[in-house]
């Protein structure tokens, strides 16, 4: 969730830069930089931590420089007949965080310079081949690739242009950039695959981020740029092209937006737009942990020394609410793939019940936020106990990182809805590629296993956009939104697709849900059901579908709803049900995260039918700070 700015244009490039990355600043901010053409040779400076030691690394670089004024931004205050540069704010994937990490990177000849956002999975070979041609790296990132080779290219060609279209060919992943050099310098050139970069067109000057917001005061003329193109920008034109190099028309759309509508990416509502978000997240949260093809990696910065887990006896996990969810999903991958014990509780429990822990035991706090009292309280008791502790949260510098041995960063990018979505898969996706781990670490699962299930985890995003692009509950939800009480029903992780999708729809819409066991139904709650009730079934693929078709056709027999949630390809779950939403095809354990999401926008869209607020539900804070 890195942002990226570029500009061209007559004002003073480097304070609407910086005042574009500001805007940028919620995605990330482990480090940031700008780089400016300044006469004959780049300006660039980069700093670690938020964008005011960027600031007062500029002031203390140029001097001269100073904080922003309205006269600069107004383009009263220009410094050449053309001023040009890239920004960056920096949350870290790949690489720890320092300068040498920080964007923008650059050639050895300091005529080339990239700001990159996502991953470049083939970076390694390219590497190695550019070393051996004499470039010499100065960071640990991956991005830095992509200006050694942009710069390599551009020697054997007349243009930037040309050089960076030759560079994408070669590129494989999902990213995002924008190469600014010195031989061009009134252009500059980038690429798309996947994640985010949009074209603001001014009079006279032109803009290029990864979100509106960042231009949106210069002006409100935007062009998109489609995933696998390729632009090439100076100050008063803007061409398209393909891989290829084949010239596409692009038209300019005007946009009414406000700062708000801006900052929501279009979208009526921030859960909607974090709801559309989540493939991005997810592809960054796996990012450079899924690059090795018979495994993943989790040697982060800050993450726990991995002998622990190679002997761990007994993990438990504790959290709140959706993260207590999510940590469901674990314990389910963790026992399957590692075959380690997993103990759950919420951690407001668990807290109270004097638990019995020693120095083989890893708890596990997953917190979104990071500052959970109750999630918190749980951690430090364990650490207290001796048990060795692991913070899975979203927010750098949170108080979680602090109270545990080691921290896995989801890298969701901040959350505003107040319901949680895009950081529960993040939760999830991180809670796998764990379970992995530990398989590898303990050998647990044979090795063509892990590569099959390493593969199906590196395609998740694929899969989360191809669902996001399909799904529609817009008929289900207009025949029961108006119902007094839904049930959910799952089995083994199913139930916590279950639990997740019940918990949405009662705290963004107030209708009264209950989450079941589906096998428990018996047991009691199958009194509640009528011929009104609508029962969500979670029936993806798995080896225990037949109980859960039974389990179906029982709330059937009561006169009830049934609305499945299946795999795609499932023809027979049809007869089963009144409704079915289907999701894509992949190994049954992986299933659950793509399960919540048609469930996370028919939580969504029976609240909106409602006529409620969902970014901000009654009585319910973002992060609970007290017990
Ligand atoms: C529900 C929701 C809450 C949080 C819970 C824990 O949509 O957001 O249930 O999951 O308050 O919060 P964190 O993860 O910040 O500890």
């Amino acid at each position: 969730m890195c942002g990226i700015v570029g500009y061209v244009g007559k004002k003073d490039a480097q304070p609407v830069l910086l005042d574009g990355l500001r805007k940028l600043e919620y995605r990330g901010y482990d480090s940031a930089g700008v780089s400016v053409v300044d006469g004959d040779r780049i300006a660039s400076v980069r700093a670690v931590g938020n964008l005011d030691n960027l600031e007062a690394a500029l002031v203390q670089a140029t001097g001269a420089w100073a904080a922003i004024t309205p006269e600069m931004l107004a383009g009263t205050v220009t410094a050449a007949p053309i001023t040009i540069g890239i920004g960056h704010t920096r949350w870290a994937t790949h690489g720890r965080v320092n300068e040498q990490n920080a964007h923008p990177h650059y050639d050895n000849r300091n005529r080339i310079h990239v700001v990159v956002n996502g991953i470049v999975e083939n970076y390694m070979a390219l590497k190695q081949r550019l070393i051996a041609g004499g470039a010499h790296f100065t960071s640990e990132t991956d991005a830095e690739v992509i200006a050694h080779l942009v710069s390599s290219h551009r020697d054997q060609c007349d243009t930037l242009a040309e050089a960076v279209r030759r560079s994408f060919l070669e590129l494989e992943g999902h990213y995002a950039f924008v190469a600014m050099g010195l031989d061009d310098p009134d252009t500059l050139v980038a690429a798309r695959k996947e994640c985010p970069l949009i074209i603001g067109r001014g009079d006279g000057e032109t803009f290029l981020a990864s979100a509106i917001p960042a231009f949106l005061k210069h002006t409100r003329d935007v062009q998109v740029i489609e995933d696998g193109e390729l632009v090439v920008v100076t100050a008063d034109e803007v061409a398209f092209m393909s891989p290829g190099g084949a010239p596409i028309d692009r038209e300019v759309t005007t946009i009414d937006w406000d700062e708000e509508t801006a900052e929501k990416g279009g979208y009526e509502t921030f859960m909607l737009k974090e709801i559309y978000e989540q493939s991005d997240v997810v592809a960054e949260t796996l990012a450079d942990r899924t690059l090795r093809e018979d495994g993943v990696d989790l040697d982060d910065e800050g993450a726990l020394d991995e002998s622990i887990l190679a002997n761990v006896d007994r993990i438990v996990i504790v959290a709140c609410g959706t993260s207590f969810n999510a940590g469901l999903i674990g314990r389910y991958a963790i026992e399957e793939w590692a075959r380690v014990p997993v103990e759950m509780d919420v951690a407001s429990e668990y807290r109270y019940r004097n638990p019995i822990l020693g120095p083989r035991d890893l708890v596990i706090g997953i917190t979104q936020s990071g500052e959970t009292a109750d999630t918190l309280a749980a951690m430090r008791l364990a650490r207290e106990r001796g048990a060795n502790v692991l913070a899975i949260t979203n927010v750098m510098g949170s108080q979680a990182t602090r109270d545990a041995d080691g921290v896995l960063f989801t890298r969701a990018g901040l959350e505003v809805s107040v319901a949680a979505t895009k950081t529960f898969v993040c939760q999830v996706a991180v809670l796998y590629l764990l379970a992995l781990r530990l398989a590898e670490l303990r050998g647990a699962l044979p090795r063509e296993e892990l590569v099959r299930l390493t593969g199906e985890v590196r395609r998740l995003p694929h899969m989360i956009r191809e669902l996001l692009d399909s799904m529609d509950v817009e008929e289900i939800a207009q025949q029961h939104h108006a119902g007094e009480f839904f049930l959910y029903l799952g089995r083994h992780a199913g139930r916590a697709v279950a639990l997740e999708g019940a918990l949405k729809l009662k705290e963004i819409s107030y209708i009264a849900t209950d989450a079941y066991a589906a096998g428990e139904m018996k047991h009691g709650p199958i009194a509640l059901l009528d011929e009104q009730t609508p029962v969500i079934c979670i029936a993806t693929d798995s080896p225990i579908l037949d109980k859960m078709i039974s389990n179906m056709q029982e709330v059937r027999a009561r006169g009830a709803h049934v609305i499945g949630v299946a795999s795609e390809g499932n023809v027979e779950i049809g007869e089963h049900c009144e409704s079915v939403i289907r999701v894509p095809q992949t190994d049954w354990m992986l299933q659950p995260l793509l399960a919540v999401i048609p469930l996370q926008l028919l939580a969504y869209r029976i609240a909106r039918l409602r006529g409620l607020n969902v970014d901000q539900p009654r009585n319910l804070a973002k992060t609970v700070t007290v017990e």
